[in-house]
């Protein structure tokens, strides 16, 4: 096994430019930890955030973005899968822009090996963050309207298939009428332009005046306050992400005449606590895509790639999911 490894450090936040691949030491996996070597990186929203310096306030430097790999195991603790197994594997204190991870087991998800790693990448993150919000939080039943926000994102387009999936009604928002026609092919049955002012009424007359069920939101900021004007009796509003980068407000006295909930998670911080997770969910949703019902929506970028793929997450231009081939 070499001593050194490629990978990103991040010797200061800001603008996407500050990514440059360096040549490192490999990690030394510890106890409990298996070492992988990386073929695919999924690029997150999160790292822009973490780039910028915004993610967590003890970032230290130098540091390695990147919160998800598929790869390979190289070696592995007792009751580990065998090296060689192609494996997704949750980064979660960042080290995925990298050619080699160590992470604890517990991290480590099994990829049947008909899964290509580009398609494993755009399924991890983006995955159990919609099986979460549609399945274990939103608790999407068939019939429902899901107001998903965002639906031309990567947890957006995901989250829109889950429901149709479910034999729920995705109801689509987005910031461009590009985006709303990627919506409507990954099944969206109503699109809606993104804009706030207008938004509860439109989902009510999509509704029959009934309001959206469930809502799917990872965008956050403007969109909340609509967003729960919106939400029918009974509804459940998921939070699960914050793209916006704003507060949203909330008169709390609306929730109890409409018997609603609000629910938000970090897909990490839940897994850390369940130990049937992350796998469990990424079957679910690994299924999904065997029975065609979860087609991912991936660009397929190489490494020198990153610093245009941040621009284009941060300028809100990309579609789907940006995936790194490490092997291009
Ligand atoms: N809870 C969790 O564990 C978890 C896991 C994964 C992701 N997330 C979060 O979920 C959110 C969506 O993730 P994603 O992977 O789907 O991201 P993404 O593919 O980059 O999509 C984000 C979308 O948000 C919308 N947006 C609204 N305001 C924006 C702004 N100021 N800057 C940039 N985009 C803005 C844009 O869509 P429009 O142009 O259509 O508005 C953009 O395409 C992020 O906040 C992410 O951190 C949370």
């Amino acid at each position: 096994m070499p001593a050194m490894h490629q990978a990103v450090a991040l010797s200061a936040f800001g603008p996407p430019e500050v990514l440059h691949w360096v040549k490192q030491p490999v990690p030394e996996p510890g106890p409990g930890e298996a070492l992988v070597a990386v073929e695919a990186i999924g690029v997150n929203f999160a790292d822009t955030m973490v780039r910028r310096g915004e993610y967590r306030r003890d970032q230290p430097l130098s540091f390695t973005p990147g919160f998800e790999v598929v790869g390979r195991v190289l070696e592995a603790p007792d009751g580990g899968p065998a090296p060689g197994t192609r494996v997704a594997v949750f980064t979660d204190d960042g080290g995925g822009y990298a050619e080699t991870v160590a992470e604890p087991l517990r991290r480590v998800c099994t990829v049947p090996d008909d899964v290509p790693a580009t398609v494993a990448a755009t399924l991890l993150v983006s995955g159990v963050t919609a099986w979460y919000a549609v399945h274990r939080f939103g608790q999407v039943q068939p019939g429902e309207a899901v107001l998903v926000h965002a639906a031309a994102g990567s947890l957006g387009a995901t989250s829109i298939q889950l429901v149709r999936a479910a034999g729920g009604r995705p109801i689509a928002t987005a910031s461009t009428a590009a985006k709303l026609e990627v919506a409507r092919r990954h099944g969206a049955e109503v699109s809606l332009l993104s804009e706030p002012e207008t938004l509860a009424d439109r989902v009510r007359q999509a509704t029959g005046g009934q309001g959206a069920d469930v809502v799917v939101d990872g965008v956050g900021g403007p969109l909340f306050a609509p967003s729960m004007r919106a939400l029918a009796f009974g509804g459940r509003y998921v939070i699960a992400g914050a793209a916006a980068q704003q507060p949203g407000t909330l008169d709390t006295r609306g929730l109890m005449p409409r018997t609603q909930t609000i629910a938000g998670f970090v897909v990490a911080r839940v897994a850390a606590r369940d130990p049937a997770e992350p796998q469990a969910a990424f079957d679910a949703v690994l299924d999904l895509h065997r029975r065609g019902l979860l087609v991912p929506d991936v660009t397929i970028i190489g490494r020198d790639d990153l610093v245009a793929a941040h621009h284009s997450i941060e300028g809100r231009r990309h579609v789907g999911k940006l995936v790194v081939d490490l092997r291009a």
